[in-house]
């Protein structure tokens, strides 16, 4: 046994009241009332990293929420640079009466700890802090050169990003980057997730008469805007469950044969998915099995939809303007800003000119594909291998972490994603929880691999 690990396992109380409060801090990076919140929570973890031991610690604007930055530079150029990745944003917390017990006052219930965060992405990203903590009091030093960059924006389309990394390159120069965002496929089984969807995110607004119309004096006669959005919506998926955009799948780079047959031999269980998720059927893109289609196909989701009158009873009204949130998954080899302009120009064409169709470009993000044969796969195999005692597996991701393609494009440094949550950890939902084991072998492994990526083999 290492030092670091009894040093982890002495220490498990006060990582998770340190955990707790972390938590504590409601920093929701979508919603401006939270603002003071989310700057505060840049502080705190700010904070957790000097009591780690980092260096040059900064609060590093963007325009946006801050980033937070730190580092630890004296283990010599012989030995690798990591970058740590982590996002100390949350999602809203609404609906708040879905909860069991208040988003932000943290509890811990069968091994689990529930609050907003836990496992997106505060529970998972406080694991390397601690790992660095364990080296630095056990061995007076880390294996490896380390930078962290905490953001605040993950969840909100990372939108500063882009130019904060091109203007710091240099400052986040580092030979590989750890992201822990994913999860696991399924509890017990330690899973490297390998690639992940990108996305274009839009809002489209359909604008019919210049005002609220009576729907009896006017309906018939003029074209309702949320009739119109409904029929433009309507076209968007054909009956195959393709997404009927023209030139949607010409840069779509197919699944191998090779792919397809790893993708079975995970341990995956159709009935139950549907069970625990309620549906009585899946549906989608013909000739792909779910997961190739959550995993490896684009897909395309209304988010949102309103306009008309929502409130109590009713109301005979003819509304002006309808409007929808419409975002487009995307996959190897798609371009976000490619993708919006084939979904606006598909829209235009399918609009009828009874109203004016606007299509708006709200955030993208790139697909990513990380190269197996990376030297820090391999370290993190053989960490996870050591902290949890299982063969780890290899699985995709349906979810989005906009970062990690600039990680290859602009700094040139491929990233391996250690997630460690679990597919029932409820990001994004009421009960957000993370599994306490997950957490502090999490420790361990992000440790581990530090140890691992540092040895002369990788050099
Ligand atoms: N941690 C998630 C990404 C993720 C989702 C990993 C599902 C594993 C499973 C990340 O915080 C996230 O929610 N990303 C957003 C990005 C969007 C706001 C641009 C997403 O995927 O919707
Ligand atoms: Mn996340
Ligand atoms: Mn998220």
């Amino acid at each position: 046994m290492e030092k670091f690990e009894n040093y982890i396992d002495s220490k498990k109380e006060i990582f998770l009241e340190e955990l707790k409060d972390f938590l504590r801090i409601p920093s929701v990076s979508s919603q401006s009332s939270k603002n003071q919140d989310t700057a505060r929570c840049a502080r705190w973890v700010a904070n957790a990293l000097k009591d780690a031991k980092m260096e040059n610690i900064e609060l590093l604007e963007t325009g946006g929420h801050p980033i937070v930055y730190a580092d630890w530079l004296h283990a010599g150029e012989k030995y690798p640079t990591i970058l740590i990745y982590g996002h100390y944003d949350v999602q809203p917390a609404e609906p708040l009466d879905l909860w069991s017990s208040p988003p932000f006052e943290p509890v811990i219930v069968d091994g689990k700890i529930f609050a907003r965060g836990t496992a997106d992405d505060k529970g998972q990203l406080y694991t390397h802090i601690k790992a660095v903590e364990s080296l630095i009091e056990t061995e007076g030093k880390l294996p490896c050169n380390i930078k962290f960059m905490i953001e605040g924006e993950e969840e909100c389309g990372s939108s500063h990003l882009e130019d904060f990394i091109i203007n710091n390159a240099k400052k986040l120069e580092c030979d590989y980057a750890i992201v822990s965002d994913t999860e696991w496929f399924a509890e017990g089984l330690p899973t490297i997730c390998y690639a992940l969807r990108g996305i274009c995110y839009t809002e489209l607004t359909v604008t019919g008469p210049n005002r609220d119309l009576h729907s009896g004096s006017f309906g018939g006669a003029v074209d309702n805007p949320i009739n119109v959005l409904c029929q433009i919506i309507s076209k968007l998926i054909d009956e195959n469950g393709k997404i009927a955009v023209p030139g949607l799948y010409d840069k779509v780079l197919e699944l191998s044969q090779q792919e397809r047959d790893a993708f079975k031999k995970l341990p995956y269980n159709e009935e139950k998915y549907m069970k625990d998720l309620g549906v009585k059927a899946l549906n989608g893109e013909k000739g792909f099995t779910t997961l190739e289609r959550n995993w490896a196909r684009p897909s395309l989701d209304v988010n949102g939809i309103y306009g008309g009158y929502t409130e109590e009873g009713a109301k005979t009204v003819l509304p002006s303007i309808a409007t929808a949130k419409i975002s487009i998954r995307l996959v190897a080899n798609q371009n976000s800003e490619e993708v919006y302009e084939l979904l606006n120009k598909y829209i235009q064409k399918i609009a009828p000119d009874t109203v004016k169709a606007e299509l708006t470009y709200i955030h993208g993000g790139e697909p990513v594909m990380v190269d197996m044969t990376e030297k820090p796969i391999k370290a993190c195999e053989i960490a996870l291998k050591k902290a949890f005692g299982v063969e780890p597996v290899f699985m995709r991701e349906g979810g989005s972490i906009g970062i990690v393609a600039l990680f290859g494009s602009v700094l040139n440094a491929p990233t391996v994603l250690m997630g460690l949550g679990l597919p029932t950890d409820n990001i994004h939902s009421p009960n957000e929880n993370f599994s306490l084991d997950n957490f502090y072998g999490g420790i361990k492994a992000s440790a581990f691999f530090l140890k691992e990526i540092s040895n002369e083999q990788y050099a």
